[in-house]
């Protein structure tokens, strides 16, 4: 284990949030892939909201799990911080959020720890600061001169 681990957050059970987001993965759309994905959130005030990813035959029009589980959120009228982030993909390796999904968590959970995995080894637990430096958010667009 790395030695920079980030804590688990309060009320965070992280073998929990994984074994849901495995088992979500069974339900995910991804013919063209081949690669299914499940994700769960976990928020401050204790919600939690799942996704997998659904793709299309226009390719891209993809969700991806953790898109569809923050789309899920919004949708419910939360907006409490994300806290944690469990992903889970086809293969060994952990599974570690795209691009595009970083940028999404870390609009609405700046501190958020991620744990991703896949059907072997250990999880990667990183926090979101780790897997996207210098990111770009919502605190920053503020010091604009606004609309
Ligand atoms: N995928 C996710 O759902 N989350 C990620 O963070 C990585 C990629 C999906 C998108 C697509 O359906 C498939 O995995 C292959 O890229």
């Amino acid at each position: 284990m790395r030695p920079d681990r980030p804590e688990e957050p309060q009320g965070i059970d992280e073998v929990e949030l994984l074994r849901r987001a495995r088992e979500l993965r069974e339900r995910a759309y991804a013919p063209y892939s081949g690669f299914r994905v499940g994700a769960v959130i976990a928020t401050a005030d204790g919600h939690r909201f799942e996704g997998v990813n659904v793709e299309n035959a226009s390719y891209r029009l993809t969700s991806c799990a953790e898109q569809s589980a923050i789309t899920s959120m919004v949708s419910a009228g939360v907006r409490s911080e994300i806290v944690a982030v469990a992903v889970v993909g086809d293969g060994r390796e952990p599974c570690t959020p795209c691009g595009a999904c970083r940028q999404t968590i870390f609009e609405f959970g700046p501190q958020a720890v991620v744990y991703a995995s896949g059907d072997g080894g250990q999880p990667l637990v990183a926090g979101i600061g780790e897997l996207l430096p210098h990111g770009f958010g919502p605190k920053r667009l503020a010091q604009g001169r606004g609309t």
